[in-house]
């Protein structure tokens, strides 16, 4: 699917499907208008015989009545001109989308970028780049394994976005190419956390960040268990001890910008497989869990539509990934493991293994001086409790880094919610043992998980994304999201541009 931005003061580009929005108050745009009267007002009719209500998501396809216009024209309803926001024009466009996907068309021509500009505080970039995110999701489809016949790719390949002036057009396609780049991260990141785990392994995750060496500015280092075992990392090498899957630390590094500008680090929790261990989980939904290499995923989606763009920025991606697995030489409940900081840890619960593995990545991207370190991770149900699928979770130990990282959200549309870490929290952790314990009990768990990585993060500034609820959908859509990925590209798009 390809996307152009064109100016069509009229509304009269040849297509074979234009699409134009309602509200719910039988209102179209300009252009909408345009578009109606070449079609003899066929959508004021629909509206005034209450064939169409317009309500947020409602499509309906017209074929064409005469001779002029347009093959075809969908009608997209906007709902409630009052509530219509950034959410609402996305809502649109996937209707949108889905609903023009399933049509014979070729091309379209999509005018709800421009007749949207008059309600919403969203520019010309913004809108366009809202389309084509949602254009390339609604047409993303699961690498699945069936046998049989494979569907039929969709027909639409190409999509023009109509917008006002000259200028306007020059923001639009930007937006639109940082969208299919942003889209691209996406898909790569849901491709790799749908596979099953038995294909998706440590090895395997080395193997595709590899094939990004193939972009410019990039340099990918896949370390094996013995190089991990010279750095020290104890509490990452006892969770991989358990599995005959060999553990990875994939370390990928993006020149975008001069040596002496110090480097933002993502760091990914790569768990392809998350059994719990000796701490072993229920078996129902436990198939769930090759999903826990989703913080690992759109790390890499993110690095790799950062290098794609060539942001003028430096970029490192750390992803240590390994199975969490039961075994007579697993590790187990009580073990008291050394950390690549010095730290020891008490593992009161295996099940606990994401943190393990990313304190000692998290003291290895000490070695980049960053100027900033955001780790990413499927870490908690806890966190699933407190935020649902709606908001990743959001911890730092900088006010104003978490600020940032929540606009970025916020503009993506990929959001994320601040909650605390601290003294309370770090108290939980408590050991008799050792200098800290690996879990801290049931309440709070979010938060306790968090404050666990802050003993590792002294002196940096870091935030974690917890994305337990926001990387997954269960039930009839199971599958990956590829979230955060654009809020991780709104984030390095902004330091591009001003740092
Ligand atoms: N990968 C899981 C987190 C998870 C659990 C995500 C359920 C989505 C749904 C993580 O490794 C884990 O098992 N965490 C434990 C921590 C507990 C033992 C302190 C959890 O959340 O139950
Ligand atoms: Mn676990
Ligand atoms: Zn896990």
């Amino acid at each position: 699917m390809e996307f152009k931005a064109i100016t069509d003061p009229r509304a009269r580009a040849a297509t074979a499907c234009a699409v134009i929005g309602m509200h719910e108050d039988g209102a179209l745009g300009p252009a909408g208008q345009l578009v109606d009267q070449r079609i003899g007002g066929a959508a004021a009719r629909l509206f005034a015989s209450k064939d169409f209500a317009a309500k947020l998501g409602d499509t309906l396809l017209l074929s064409r009545t005469g001779h002029e216009g347009p093959a075809r024209v969908l009608l997209v309803g906007l709902g409630a001109r009052k509530k219509f926001d950034r959410r609402q024009y996305r809502k649109a466009a996937q209707a949108a989308a889905q609903a023009l996907l399933k049509t014979g068309a070729t091309d379209a021509v999509v005018y709800l970028a421009v007749d949207a500009g008059t309600d919403l505080a969203l520019d010309a970039y913004r809108r366009a780049r809202g389309i084509a995110e949602t254009f390339r999701a609604q047409g993303y489809r699961i690498p699945d394994l069936k046998t049989g016949p494979k569907p039929k790719p969709p027909r639409l390949r190409e999509v023009r976005i109509a917008t006002g002036g000259a200028g306007d057009a020059r923001h639009a396609q930007r937006g639109l190419d940082d969208g299919v780049a942003v889209a691209d991260g996406v898909a790569f990141a849901r491709d790799l956390a749908n596979l099953p785990p038995n294909v998706c392994t440590p090895t395997h995750l080395g193997v595709r960040a590899q094939s990004m060496r193939e972009l410019r500015g990039v340099k990918v280092t896949v370390l094996g268990e013995r190089q991990i075992k010279a750095l020290k990392m104890g509490a990452f090498l006892a969770v991989a001890q358990g599995s005959t899957e060999p553990p990875r630390l994939i370390v990928c590094e993006y020149r975008g910008a001069p040596r002496a500008q110090a480097p933002l680090c993502l760091v990914g929790k790569g768990i392809t497989f998350d059994s719990g261990g000796i701490s072993l989980k229920d078996p129902p939904a436990m198939d769930e869990m090759k999903f826990d290499m989703c913080g690992a995923a759109t790390v890499l989606g993110a690095f790799r539509t950062a290098a794609h763009l060539r942001l003028p920025i430096n970029l490192v991606a750390i992803v240590p990934t390994c199975e969490n697995m039961p075994a007579g030489n697993a590790v187990k409940p009580a073990d008291v493991v050394t950390t690549m900081s010095g730290q020891t840890v008490e593992v009161l619960n295996t099940d606990a293994e994401g943190r393990l593995i990313l304190c000692d990545a998290l003291t290895y991207s000490r070695r980049f001086k960053p100027a900033a370190v955001i780790d990413v991770a499927t870490l908690t149900g806890a966190c699933v409790i407190a935020l649902g699928n709606h908001y990743s979770g959001l911890m730092s130990n900088d006010d104003a880094l978490a600020a940032e990282i929540a606009a970025a959200g916020q503009r993506a549309d990929d959001r994320a919610w601040h909650l605390p870490i601290g003294e309370e929290y770090v108290d939980q952790l408590k050991s008799n043992f050792a200098d800290v314990a690996n879990v801290g009990g049931r309440e709070g768990g979010a938060c306790t998980a968090a404050a666990y990585l802050s003993k590792f993060t002294t002196d940096l500034k870091w935030a974690h994304l917890d994305i337990a609820g926001t990387a997954w959908l269960s039930g009839a859509q199971k599958g990956s999201t590829g979230r955060p990925v654009p809020l991780l590209v709104d984030f390095l798009l902004e330091r591009a541009r001003t740092k």
